[in-house]
This record gives C-alpha cells, sequence and structure tokens, in this order.
C-alpha cells in the first residue's frame, strides 16, 4: 500500500488511448498479413488491460499466451536482476510472435524477455510496448511499434500501478505526491 497522499493527474485519456490502439493494431495486423497464427505474448500483469483490447482490434488468428517478469535491484543501477516469475505455456520455435509491454522503462526487463525468447527460435518477434519514457533507458532497446512516448513521471491506470493500485483506471494518469516532497 502507498504511504504516501497522492493524486492522479490525467495524462492520456481513454479515448486518445482507444484511437492509438486502433491505429497500432492496423500496423500490427499488416506487419503479419501472412502468418498462419500470431502468439500474442502479454507481459503481466501491466499489459492484461492493452492486450485485450489490442487483440479484439487484430484481424489476424490469434493465439495469446503471459510471461510473468520481474525486475529486483537499485533502479539507479544498470545492473538489475530480470526474474521470470511466469513462463509462456506454449511452445513459439518456428512461429510469429507479438510481445506486448505496458511500458518500457530502463529496458531491462524487455531485454531479458527478448533474449529468453529469441533463443527459443521464434520465425519472427516483435514487440508492442503501449508506453515508453525514452529518457530512463540504460539499455539500448526499442520496441518495434510504441503508443506513446511520455516523460520521467510516475504513471498508473489502464492496467498499470503504483503498489498494486490503480490498475483499473480507464486513462493513464501521472502520480502527484500531495505531502509536499518531491516524488
Ligand atoms: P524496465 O525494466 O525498467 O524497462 O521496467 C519496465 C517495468 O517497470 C514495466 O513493465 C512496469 O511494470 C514498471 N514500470 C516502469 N515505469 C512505471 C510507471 O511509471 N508506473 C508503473 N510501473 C512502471
Amino acid at each position: 500500500m502507498p504511504t504516501r497522499p497522492y493524486v492522479i493527474d490525467e495524462m492520456i485519456s481513454a479515448k486518445t488511448i482507444a484511437a492509438r490502439v486502433e491505429e497500432l493494431a492496423r500496423e500490427i495486423t499488416a506487419h503479419f498479413q501472412d502468418t498462419n497464427k500470431l502468439v500474442v505474448v502479454g507481459l503481466l500483469r501491466g499489459s492484461f488491460v492493452f492486450i485485450a483490447d489490442l487483440v479484439r482490434e487484430l484481424d489476424l488468428p490469434v493465439e495469446v499466451d503471459f510471461m510473468e517478469a520481474s525486475s529486483y535491484g537499485d533502479a539507479t543501477h544498470s545492473s538489475r536482476e530480470v526474474r521470470i516469475l511466469k513462463d509462456l505455456r506454449g511452445e513459439i520455435a518456428g512461429r510469429d510472435v507479438l510481445v506486448v509491454e505496458d511500458i518500457v522503462d530502463t529496458g531491462h526487463t524487455l531485454k531479458h524477455v527478448l533474449t529468453l525468447l529469441k533463443a527459443r527460435k521464434p520465425a519472427r518477434i516483435e514487440v508492442c510496448a503501449l508506453l515508453d519514457k525514452p529518457t530512463r533507458r540504460e539499455v539500448a532497446i526499442k520496441a518495434t511499434w510504441t503508443g506513446f512516448e511520455i516523460p520521467d513521471r510516475f504513471v498508473v491506470g489502464y492496467g498499470i500501478d503504483f503498489a498494486q493500485r490503480n490498475r483499473n483506471l480507464p486513462h493513464i494518469g501521472a502520480v502527484r505526491f500531495t505531502d509536499g516532497d518531491d516524488q
């Protein structure tokens, strides 16, 4: 539970998100047009709302699978440890894969997950991230498709949490502490 009082300033409205999801889905559909069945891999838990909206806009045969990764360590150091808490149920060798991530921040999580998945020899693997904070990057990595580039603010909503709260907000908002201290 967050211990400090905070408010959430709306950053991206539900309507803007929906329009962008439609655009992303059109581009992804065109890219994987010739796939026989795309495996959409959602990274839990932050991508669950995004993946639900995105797959419903894809005009492709899809399978949905999930992975959960967690990164530990001091966020100010690049030696972060990423652990896989839940692996895929299905095989991806020879398959077309789309990894769906909520936020690419330092990039450690995505890099680790991609290294792991590429070792399983998928035919193609691409990444769609809803949000990107490019100024926070510690490892060189970029999603194939990004919904929105955002500044270095802590955000919540549309599946994304602050200490497990606020995932159910329909829009994306930035956390602002109201106890006078800087965030
Ligand atoms: P990275 O390994 O630093 O790129 O971390 C990515 C993960 O950190 C995301 O999938 C989120 O779970 C979490 N994260 C990064 N920024 C935020 C934020 O602003 N709000 C909530 N979670 C975040």
